[in-house]
């Protein structure tokens, strides 16, 4: 056996999910290309998608649509962990991770339900917790990410705005064996059970290396202010060793084609010609001018998380949500990973290469 750091090249399961092409700079979704389906779907036709393996009918979808309505009431302990999360006003990622930890599980694919329909309440609410307020009840008359909008703000969100948040969702709801996709499906093979596979996921997706790039994404551009800057910023952080946020990626080697969904997407929500978005496709241009210059021939590109930054900021969330929404979107790929792993029934057991000592021996507490 051979180590292989980061299992980097090493084929870890089969899937019908996602086929992600780093050289082409595809992504195909269950058989269609990402930019075929992402601005046309909603996302509960994407959820049938993952888990069923093709699109609803409409009826199919009409009764989905009840059976994810009947699971979006917090249950009492769920909220209570919220309030108290609130009052020590704990990350929104990990107040998150906790509430999902806390929802039922009857240990069969029905978990599957409970956890998408169960996240984004859980975000809102808590988010509103953090602001002071109460939470808002589901609206039954609207769908999941409509809602989404409306428990957050307590206002009917408006289609634009629920158009370009489900492009979002739909973009990033699996991409083949990424680090919290694994995760989830390590956790399943043991034959524990999917609540146990999301909240650890979670876990994983909050990394700054992974889900957790489009805050400082802001961070950067904010910090940068106008594109006169742009330059002298990036230089610097590349000369003190420092990571650009919301480039490279571990297996695109082209421009990430997520990142033009949402680029396209968040267009609309900057109209002015000094604002963020102009800033953003300056910024773009240079660090991957800069990027080139400082790792020649690592093909360093724009990855989802620069553009997922824009929309969201476009679409008005605060960056502290913007990894739940991440985990929102994903986790339904993140259930049907959890599905797929389940009907394999192997437990994920790699070996290891020993790199200490072999002959060490016994020195009791006292002369050590
Ligand atoms: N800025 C500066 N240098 C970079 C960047 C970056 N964004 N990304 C990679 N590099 C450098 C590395 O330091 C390394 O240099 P070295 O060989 O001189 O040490 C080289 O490029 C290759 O880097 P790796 O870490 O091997 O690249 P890998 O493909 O494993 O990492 C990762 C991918 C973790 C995403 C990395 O590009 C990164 O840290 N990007 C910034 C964080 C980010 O945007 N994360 C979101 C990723 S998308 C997602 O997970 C949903």
């Amino acid at each position: 056996m051979s180590y292989s750091p980061g299992l980097k090249d090493v084929v870890a399961a089969e899937t019908r999910l996602s086929h992600v092409d780093g050289e082409a700079g595809k992504l195909v979704i269950a058989g269609h290309p990402l930019e075929e389906i992402a601005e046309r779907a909603t996302y509960e036709e994407m959820i049938q998608l993952v888990w069923q393996g093709s699109l609803p009918t409409a009826a199919v979808l009409d009764r989905f649509a009840g059976e994810l309505a009947a699971c979006r009431a917090l249950s009492g302990a769920s909220l209570g962990i919220l309030r108290n999360a609130a009052t020590e006003r704990r990350p929104v990622i990990d107040a998150v991770r906790m509430a999902v930890a806390s929802l039922p599980s009857t240990d069969d694919e029905s978990d599957a339900r409970r956890l998408v329909a169960g996240l984004p309440p859980v975000v809102a609410a808590y988010w509103r917790l953090l602001q002071g307020e109460e939470p808002v009840e589901p609206d039954p008359g609207l769908g999941h990410v409509a809602n989404l909008l409306y428990m957050l703000y307590g206002e009917n969100p408006g289609d634009d705005r629920v158009r370009a948040l489900t492009t979002y969702l739909n973009t990033v709801i699996d991409h083949g064996m990424n680090a919290s996709t694994f995760t989830a499906r390590v956790i399943v093979s043991t034959r524990s059970d999917f609540i146990s596979a999301v909240t650890g996921a979670i876990g994983a997706l909050k990394g700054p290396l992974h889900g957790g790039a489009p805050g400082p994404v802001i961070s950067m551009l904010e910090a940068i202010g106008d594109v006169g800057n742009a330059e002298s910023y990036l230089r610097e952080k590349l000369e003190s060793g420092e990571r650009l946020m919301g480039f490279g990626h571990a297996v695109y080697r082209v421009r990430d084609p997520r990142a033009d969904v949402l680029s396209r997407a968040a267009r609309s929500f900057f109209a002015d010609e000094h604002d963020l978005y102009t800033l953003a496709l300056h910024v773009e241009k240079t660090a991957i001018k800069l990027l080139e210059e400082y790792k020649p021939g690592r093909r360093l590109q724009t990855n989802v998380e620069f553009y997922t930054a824009l929309l969201l900021k476009g679409l008005g969330l605060h960056p502290d949500l913007f990894t739940p929404m991440f985990a929102v979107g994903r986790v339904a790929g993140w259930t049907a990973h959890c599905i797929e792993q389940r009907a394999v029934d192997r437990i994920y057991r790699p070996g290891s290469v020993y790199t200490g000592e072999m002959t060490r021996q016994w020195t009791p507490l006292g002369p050590r």
